[in-house]
């Protein structure tokens, strides 16, 4: 095509409008420096343990390199519905379905439920994907915002309450929540439960986070502690964050037995079915795993505290520990484009961090650190940033 003629618009309206990743576009301008310390991605970063990868060898080595079930190996159904059953209320394995990561889940359950010129609510700042999806398939997206104050962030209950209105289709809700950290209350879940049944809106629960939860317990309140079956709730998990399995991708949905079948069809069309190599890796994790996730949430919850400490002590920082998951996510005073300051923190001062932005725009201002990691390197990212702060060009 000559230069200077317009590029044919090839995708779709909703497609072409998808904006790439903030996140992204800081990564790339560091990602090649050896000296980057950085904290901008949010995963663990110990490899997965070696009894659930010599699950996966050993699948492989016994030739379980076909096609399988759409809603997941039996045997894997049954131990997440076993899973469930002992962190929540009883769950049978007729309402799971196993998908190819969660990100992959959260699409299915959308596709399932999510279509053209659908109003959705999402609480937020939010992590993009749960934003991006319904407007993938057509839906709008009503966001509404949590508060940030001293003691963290904060849930207006009555302005989602008011925001849920009869012709709203689905709550989208994560918690813990990435970024902020924010996790839901039982008064509040309760409240929702009812004001989604009285109007018959789909609950979509990403509960990604549910086990890295530093309040009593170790588990996050859950929408399947409180709901019947029949309920409007998709909840939505994944193995990447519990068992340390990211680049595995698996991930589930527990939902009311008459979708799952539904599921299944949409399955089909997206993967067709998880590889039952990975699936032997999970059903691993969940036999042994439980060591491996509390000792991983115990040292998170370390780290979390080391961090948010440190960090409250720097001058033009605002910054409350967070409820659950693995990040951060605080204000820095001045900066009011935290796209541009997260490139020069990058190029300048060597540490990668998430802006804000990335996180709708009610997180302009604020940046997302994920604590996954040594605290040596914890220590050394805070005075990286200290020095910068300290530099008067950094400062906003
Ligand atoms: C809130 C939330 N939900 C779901 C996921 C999906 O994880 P995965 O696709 O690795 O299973 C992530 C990953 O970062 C997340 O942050």
């Amino acid at each position: 095509m000559a230069s200077g003629e317009p590029q044919p618009a090839l995708a779709r309206a909703a497609v072409r409008a998808l904006r790439a990743s903030p996140i992204r576009e800081v990564a790339n301008a560091g990602l090649a420096d050896p000296g980057m310390l950085a904290f901008w991605f949010g995963e663990p970063d110990e490899a997965t343990p070696e009894f659930i990868r010599a699950a996966a060898v050993e699948s492989l080595a016994a030739g379980e390199t076909f096609y399988s079930h759409n809603l997941g190996l039996p045997a894997l159904r049954a131990a997440v519905a076993a899973y469930l059953s002992r962190l929540h209320r009883p769950v049978g394995p007729e309402r799971i379905a196993i998908a190819s990561s969660g990100v992959s889940a959260l699409m299915i359950a959308t596709q399932a439920l999510v279509g053209p010129g659908d109003r959705v609510v999402a609480v937020t700042p939010l992590w993009p994907n749960l934003v991006e999806m319904p407007r993938i398939l057509g839906a709008q997206v009503a966001p509404v915002a949590l508060d940030f104050g001293p003691r963290g962030w904060a849930l207006d209950l009555d302005r989602l309450l008011a925001a849920l209105g009869p012709g709203t289709r689905a709550l989208y809700l994560n918690s813990p929540n990435n970024p902020t950290g924010w996790t839901i209350d039982r008064a509040s879940q309760q409240a929702l439960l009812a004001h989604c049944r009285r109007h018959g809106i789909w609950i979509v629960a990403d509960d990604a986070y549910e086990r890295l939860y530093y309040g009593a317990g170790g588990v996050a309140p859950s929408f399947l502690d409180l709901a019947a079956p029949e309920d409007r709730l998709v909840s939505v998990n994944t193995f990447s964050k519990s068992w340390l399995m990211t680049g595995w991708r698996l991930g589930w949905i527990c939902a009311p037995e008459p979708l799952v079948g539904a599921l299944g069809t949409l399955i089909e069309y997206n993967t067709s079915c998880a590889p039952v190599f990975v699936q032997r890796a999970g059903l691993a994790a969940l036999d042994r795993g439980e060591p491996v996730t509390l000792a991983f949430a115990a040292r998170l919850g370390r780290a979390r505290d080391a961090l948010v400490g440190a960090l409250a002590r720097l001058p033009g920082v605002e910054v409350a520990p967070p409820d659950g998951a693995m990040y951060a996510f605080f204000r820095l005073r001045d900066v009011d484009d935290s796209l541009a300051w997260c490139k020069r923190l990058a190029r300048e001062a060597r540490l990668g961090l998430a802006p804000g932005i990335a996180f709708g725009p009610e997180g302009e201002g604020f940046v997302r650190w994920c604590f996954a990691a040594a605290e040596s390197r914890l220590a050394e990212g805070v005075a990286r940033l200290e020095r910068a702060l300290a530099e008067r060009r950094l400062r906003a």
